[in-house]
């Protein structure tokens, strides 16, 4: 019998191509969405690659009735919870709304998989529980900071909540993945990051210049304590960053995780600056981007990046892809979204 998993936040960016490579596995996939930050085009696209059906619900995890049927409608084997606000800068003018969603979704999840006894969970946690970290790179045991924003404390506060409950109801396991950055898209280019209105992130922003959409990419800062002043930081493939979340739910399923809550750092252990990540992407794209150095951006931390060596002995992981490949996996996205040849 295959092992069925439900996937929140399954139309979004790491949700999709999470999804496909759940179904390479051999598992089913459940997605639920409420498509507040994400298109139906996900799906489609997953459709096509894959050339099944995956069955979609459109609910909002918060909503309890919602998700209880849900539960009620499908025996779950796992859930990988994804859905969540995910921008910084947002956080900062709407942090009840952040709190509200990121933090409510994961207390309704756990509640309902409490009460119709669904035990393994993994959760989409972010390097930026760290801060700037005093020593680099990090490990799972370097101590978090205080978090800068709403959307970093809501991270820090569903790790809390994640592992308090694991504790108290010790039935349910609970992996967090502590991811650095995320990008790139799947090799078919029928999947990708889909940033609605203005980029906050990088790698959009390059995309959506080189192809005419920006007129100008800002690099924010070339004076920080850095090689070359720009930022460092982890930039891991979304389709390695896939497959970890396959290798913790066969974890969490086969009974194999060593304490009922756990953490890994998932990155690839290379520190990229801004301007090495811009010049790659011109390089193996033979594309110009057109940029230029302006002051730093509020809140941005100087340098971080993973140390994943717990990750690759515990999990067998690790990040496969080359920068140059995730670059042209990138590109090749955005001239789809865009109808260039
Ligand atoms: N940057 C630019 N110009 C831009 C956008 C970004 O120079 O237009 C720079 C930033 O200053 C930073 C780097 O590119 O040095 C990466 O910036 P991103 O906004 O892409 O990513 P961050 O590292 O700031 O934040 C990301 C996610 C957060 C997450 C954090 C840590 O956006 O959700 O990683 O996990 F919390």
């Amino acid at each position: 019998m295959k092992k069925r998993v439900l996937v929140t936040g399954g139309a979004g960016y790491i949700g999709s191509h999470t999804t496909v490579e759940l179904i390479e596995a051999g598992y089913d996939v459940v997605i639920v969405d409420n498509l507040s930050n994400s298109e139906l085009r996900a799906i489609d696209g997953i459709k096509q690659i894959l050339g099944v059906d995956i069955p979609f619900v459109e609910a909002d995890c918060c909503d309890k009735v919602a998700m209880t049927k849900l539960f009620n409608d499908y025996k779950f084997d796992a859930v990988i919870h994804f859905a969540a606000y995910k921008a910084v800068g947002e956080s900062m003018a709407l942090p009840l709304e952040y709190y509200q969603n990121n933090i409510g979704s994961l207390i309704t999840l756990l509640e309902v998989m409490r009460d119709s006894k669904v035990n393994n969970l993994v959760f989409s946690s972010s390097c930026t529980v760290y801060g700037q970290a005093d020593v680099l790179p990090v490990t799972e045991m370097t101590p978090r900071k205080d978090a800068t924003s709403p959307y970093g404390n809501t991270k820090q506060m569903c790790e809390d909540i994640l592992n308090f409950s694991t504790a108290a109801y010790p039935s349910i396991h609970g992996i967090a993945l502590r991811y650095f950055n995320p990008t790139g898209a799947h090799p078919t280019a029928l999947i990708g990051e889909l940033p609605k209105g203005v980029p906050n992130n990088l790698v959009p922003f390059i995309t959506q210049t080189a192809a005419g959409v920006r007129e100008q990419l800002s690099v924010f800062g070339n004076d920080y304590n850095t090689p070359d002043g720009s930022n460092l930081r982890d930039y891991i493939d979304v389709i390695d960053l896939a497959k970890a979340h396959v290798i913790a739910v066969t974890r969490l399923v086969e009974g194999k995780g060593k304490a009922n809550y756990e953490v890994f750092n998932i990155g690839t252990g290379r520190a990229v600056s801004v301007l090495e990540l811009v010049e790659t992407f011109q390089r193996v794209n033979d594309v110009k981007v057109n940029y230029k150095i302006v002051g730093r951006r509020e809140g941005d931390i100087e340098a971080v990046w993973a140390d994943t060596t717990y990750a690759n002995n515990e999990l067998g992981w690790s990040a496969k892809r080359t920068i140059d490949e995730t670059m042209a996996a990138a590109w090749a996205w955005e001239k789809n979204v865009r109808g260039i040849k």
